[in-house]
């Protein structure tokens, strides 16, 4: 693959080189874009988010955000984007709530490869389906980086929201296409978005869809969301969120005996995954300290219903992938 990178390319260490390239940018955006409108599908995740920063300064209320919340996202993920953006920012947001849309697409289905495809295929329907009700825009935004262009996967069809159909005809802005995560966070600390929307995990492009593996149901979605949301406040307030590179919670579809009040019950179980990576090719799992855990599975099993069991995932990459699907 070229190396589209000039030898003489500042890396962008500090925030003094990110409101150098800020400046630069919003000033060819503007020469580029001038009067036109640029349509752009904010998914919560760190590139698209600092795009959708960087493009509304540069442009303002020519820039047409999308939000498909497709059912597969994490708790609080669409509000928070919608805070930010729409509420703090006064970005221009179109917000689609396709849950149930999603959810009836993929009933039956239990292939993981399936599932992938049928998510990027009807995410792009469903931004598609809402760019043609806009007339006249010329431009689409996306949030590419640099390892996107170099890298290519073939374990798994990872989906990204890069592969929207040609023949739709937008020419492509692609801001921060030359540059390196790190550099796309400290863009976004420069631009002032919120921590939370830049020092974000890895988040795979179909959601929660990976964590819940075979087919979905609405309430195992909902048991690896509230499990997910419990993870992550312990790992918070312990600093583990600080240092862990990506950790979540999977429900696989199946049930155990246990027991409770006297009772017998039969649920699904959790897994915990906490695993260090540099580039997700391979992962080494983090050691969380027993007491954390026990915290954790504490909360998860009062404060989450349906479950009766929780596990730890100890396998590194290889053998197993990070995601379980
Ligand atoms: P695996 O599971 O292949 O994951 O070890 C490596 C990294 O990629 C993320 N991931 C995905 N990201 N679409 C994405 O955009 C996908 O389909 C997908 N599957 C996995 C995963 O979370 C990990 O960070």
């Amino acid at each position: 693959m070229k190396d589209l990178r000039d030898p003489n390319f500042k890396r962008i260490t500090t925030l003094e080189l990110a409101n150098e390239f800020i400046d630069n940018s919003i000033k060819e955006l503007k020469e580029k874009i001038k009067d036109d409108q640029v349509i752009l599908a904010l998914s919560g995740g760190v590139d698209s988010n600092v795009v959708a920063a960087l493009l509304n300064k540069a442009i303002g209320k020519n820039l047409i955000c999308i939000h498909v919340n497709h059912g597969l996202l994490r708790k609080n993920e669409s509000e928070d984007v919608i805070k930010t953006f729409k509420e703090k920012m006064n970005l221009n947001l179109i917000y689609l709530d396709v849950e149930d849309y999603f959810l009836d697409k993929l009933k039956g289905v239990s292939d993981p490869e399936t599932k992938r495809k049928i998510i990027g295929h009807e995410f792009i329907n469903c931004f598609v389906a809402e760019a043609k009700k806009l007339n006249g825009i010329k431009y689409l935004a996306q949030g590419t980086i640099y390892p996107d262009i170099t890298e290519s996967k073939g374990i798994k069809a990872h989906h990204n929201v890069g592969g929207l159909p040609s023949h739709l005809n937008f020419e492509l802005i692609e801001p921060v296409r030359l540059l390196y995560k790190d550099e796309v966070r400290m863009i976004g600390k420069a631009l002032g978005l919120p921590d939370e929307l830049v020092y974000r995990q890895p988040f795979p492009g179909p959601g929660l869809a990976v964590r819940c593996p075979g087919e979905i149901t609405k309430e195992r979605l909902n048991l690896v969301r509230e499990t997910d949301y419990i993870l992550r406040d312990e790992f918070n307030k312990c600093g583990l969120s600080k240092k862990v590179w990506q950790y979540f919670t999977i429900v696989p579809d199946y049930k155990t005996v246990g027991v409770k009040d006297d009772k017998r019950t039969y649920l699904n179980f959790v897994v915990i995954r906490a695993v260090n990576s540099v580039d997700a090719t391979t992962a080494t799992v983090e050691e969380i300290p027993y007491d954390v855990l026990f915290k954790i599975r504490d909360r998860m099993l009062s404060e989450v219903e349906g479950i009766n069991r929780v596990l730890v995932d100890i396998t590194p990459k290889p053998t197993g992938t990070i995601e379980w699907e």
